[in-house]
């Protein structure tokens, strides 16, 4: 009986190999962009401790209430969670490793995030994030640099209609302060409150400015701004954030309303949105989390960073591309016997050992089966190898592209013949 197909998880999504080597070429980019600014890879663990996430994100924000992929392991009964993002693992990797002890660090990670929200177009339940943490900074020049980084990968990315965000949290004692303002005003509209407001007006009354309900936006209008309560320390911060972009020509607009799902920021926070991708706007996010390290039981340090929904930034970096292979294939190698097959799988060597990429015709057939196998790969050339070739020590070339004759070239002119061919007319 025929077994059942098995598929996929819900909102984790396969990337078959067009778009696995678009991702790897985005990816460089990504890589050589985070050189040019003197960042360094980290690599934590997929799964962490519970605990992390609950004191590091916050028990009251929607991740750790309710989008944590956690579970109990079986064999040690320990809490565990499948990272939903990255910045608390990677404070805990720079405490506990130490890092932090006389230095600072500009620190980048790339890969999957977990979490349990409603798939849509842009929102999944495994996606990627390319996470940037400078560590051990505590002026506006640094958070001016993450802001000023990501147009420039913006920019390196050819994308159009993103737009910059920002807004201050001030510190603990200002946002506790407009806290208690804030609760006490919504306490007193507490009947134009949905259910999740009037859950959150003690919990997290910020959140509650964040909701997209109609019928609350005339009292989330008029709430007490965060930035009339800001003291004299924040408000210079802010400015000094503010001022390095207007230096570097990077416009942006002023969001009282931005606050962030995450709980760890005071100061600055900002997002990039843009309208190309529907409801899911928000391309790349952040902001300073100047007590976090400290609350995961480091040594207080100021930090700041952001991270960019890969997902998103590819969707919209594809739109301008073409689709189809990024990679091309240099060479596919057929041959009809034996003595061609020793010979074509030791030049198959050769070749690449000098750069080139070429795949080796395995399984036989005939010559003519081989042959569409090798136009199917997308390769540029065949090497086609039979008992006459054999017989001489040279091969055939036959260009599978752009038309042209196949040629007999001798064996120990077939790496030059093909650089020349391939390299010297991209000059
Ligand atoms: P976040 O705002 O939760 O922040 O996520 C950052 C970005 O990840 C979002 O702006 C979005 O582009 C993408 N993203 C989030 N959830 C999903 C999803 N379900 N599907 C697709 N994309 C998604 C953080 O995670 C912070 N750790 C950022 C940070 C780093 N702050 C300081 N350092």
């Amino acid at each position: 009986m025929a077994q059942q197909k098995l598929q996929g998880i819900r909102g984790m999504n396969d990337l078959l190999p067009d778009e696995a080597e678009r991702w790897e070429a985005f990816e460089e980019i990504v890589r050589d962009w985070l050189k040019s600014y003197g960042y360094r890879p980290i690599r934590t663990p997929i799964l962490e401790p519970t605990a992390l996430f609950v004191r590091g994100v916050g028990e009251h924000t929607d991740i750790v209430e309710k989008e944590m992929y956690s579970f109990e392991d079986r064999l040690n009964g320990e809490q565990l969670t499948m990272r939903p993002e990255g910045t608390a693992a990677c404070v805990r990797a720079v405490t506990e490793h130490n890092l932090l002890y006389g230095a600072s660090q500009r620190l980048y990670y790339m890969g999957p995030m977990f979490r349990h929200e409603r798939p849509q177009k842009g929102r999944y339940r495994q996606f990627h994030q390319v996470g940037v943490e400078a560590l051990g900074f505590s002026g506006p020049d640094v958070d001016a640099e993450l802001i000023v980084m990501c147009r420039r990968l913006w920019d390196d990315l050819g994308l159009e209609d993103v737009t910059l965000e920002i807004n201050s949290l001030g510190d603990a004692a200002e946002r506790a302060q407009h806290r208690q303002a804030l609760i006490a005003y919504l306490e007193q509209h507490q009947d134009v409150l949905d259910d999740d407001g009037k859950r959150r007006l003690h919990s997290n009354p910020l959140r509650v400015l964040d909701s997209k309900n109609p019928a609350m936006q005339e009292v989330i209008e008029a709430a007490p701004k965060l930035m009339d309560f800001l003291g004299e320390e924040s408000l210079e911060h802010f400015e000094g954030v503010t001022a390095l972009l207007r230096e570097a020509a990077v416009p942006y607009r002023i969001n009282p309303r931005l606050v962030r799902g995450l709980d760890y920021y005071n100061r600055t926070v900002f997002e990039w949105v843009t309208t190309r991708l529907g409801a899911q706007a928000t391309i790349c996010a952040g902001g300073r989390y100047d007590s976090l390290i400290e609350s995961l039981g480091g040594k207080p340090a100021p930090a700041a960073g952001f991270a960019m929904g890969m997902e998103r930034v590819m969707m919209m970096w594809m739109d301008g591309q073409e689709s189809g292979p990024v990679s091309r294939l240099d060479a596919y190698v057929v041959y009809q016997g034996d003595a061609a097959q020793r010979l074509g799988f030791r030049l198959g060597e050769e070749l690449r050992a000098a750069g080139f990429s070429v795949v080796f015709h395995c399984g036989g057939g005939s010559f003519k089966a081989q042959m569409k196998k090798a136009d199917a790969s997308g390769a540029t050339y065949a090497i086609v190898i039979g008992e006459d070739e054999v017989a001489t020590q040279s091969v055939s070339l036959k260009p599978l592209r752009e038309g042209g004759e196949q040629e007999r070239i001798a064996v120990d002119a077939l790496t030059d013949e093909l650089a020349e061919r391939i390299y010297g007319s991209e000059e």
